[in-house]
């Protein structure tokens, strides 16, 4: 049985999630595997989340695939990582859009091979007439990079005369940002046990709420993420406001 009330589930469900998908490096070593097998066990995981969110009518789905600071990583699991990302684009891309999946890339491609960002670009062409659920994909994304890039696009704006720097505000500056076009995000999960953020949405994540769990990517399934999900939906977000002031609005 779910654990999900369906009667509180659609006002309470998080509109836009993401996921700090860690520890398949773990999750291979506890099993004398290569890394590189937890990256592939991990990518089913991502299949079985991208469906629950369909199922569970969440509307946006973030993912931290690669970070600006996996590079440092031992090359041939780099190398992995990267033919996984082609595989599944090939793979799993048309099967998407037909389901409604519409697919973004987030981060700096310029550093990829050119055959990935080719990939990367056909992929997000295929953009479904009715989406279903906006998938994200952060790849070479770092949250620094994020605002930085922000800013250089608003420098621009104000060389050019579109934007005035008198009037450069949060919502101007938002709108610059890689997710500003998508719902707010409303509940960040991090697996794999580690309660850190690694440089992931550093200005989206202003108030999402938080959730970790210990469970290693390749185990997380819908179970989990329906946890997380009525975990989230007996939180109060008063956004600076008293609880008081949510239970009787004036
Ligand atoms: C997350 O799992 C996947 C990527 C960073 C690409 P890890 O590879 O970081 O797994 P652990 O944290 O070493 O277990
Ligand atoms: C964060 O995981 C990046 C992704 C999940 C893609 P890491 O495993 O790279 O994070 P740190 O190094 O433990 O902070
Ligand atoms: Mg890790």
């Amino acid at each position: 049985m779910s654990i999900i009330d369906p009667a509180i589930a659609v006002q309470r469900l998080p509109r836009h999630v993401a996921i700090v998908m860690d520890g398949n490096g773990r999750w291979a070593e506890a099993r004398h595997r290569p890394r590189t097998f937890g990256h592939h066990e991990g990518a089913k995981a991502v299949r079985a989340t991208v469906e629950a969110c369909v199922r569970r009518h969440v509307e946006v789905l973030t993912l931290f695939a690669f970070s600006s600071e996996n590079w440092n990583r031992p090359e041939d699991e780099v190398g992995t990582l990267m033919d996984l990302f082609m595989k599944a684009i090939d793979r799993d891309v048309d099967e998407l859009g037909a389901n409604g999946v519409a697919i973004r890339f987030i981060g700096d491609r310029s550093a990829f091979a050119p055959a990935l960002r080719d990939r990367m670009d056909q992929a997000e062409r295929k953009r479904p007439a009715q989406v279903r659920l906006n998938l994200n994909i952060a790849a070479n994304y770092g949250g620094r990079w994020d605002i930085v890039q922000a800013a250089r696009r608003v420098a621009r704006g104000i060389a050019d005369g579109g934007i005035d720097a008198a009037t450069l505000d949060e919502s101007v500056f938002d709108a610059h940002t890689s997710l500003a076009d998508l719902p707010p995000l409303d509940l960040f999960i991090r697996t794999g046990g580690e309660h850190r953020v690694s440089n992931f949405l550093l200005w989206q994540i202003a108030y999402a709420e938080l959730w970790f769990t210990d469970v290693l990517w390749p185990d997380f399934d819908a179970a989990v993420f329906d946890a997380a999900l009525a975990d989230y939906a007996r939180r109060e977000r008063r956004f600076g406001r008293t609880g008081q002031q949510l239970r009787h609005p004036a």
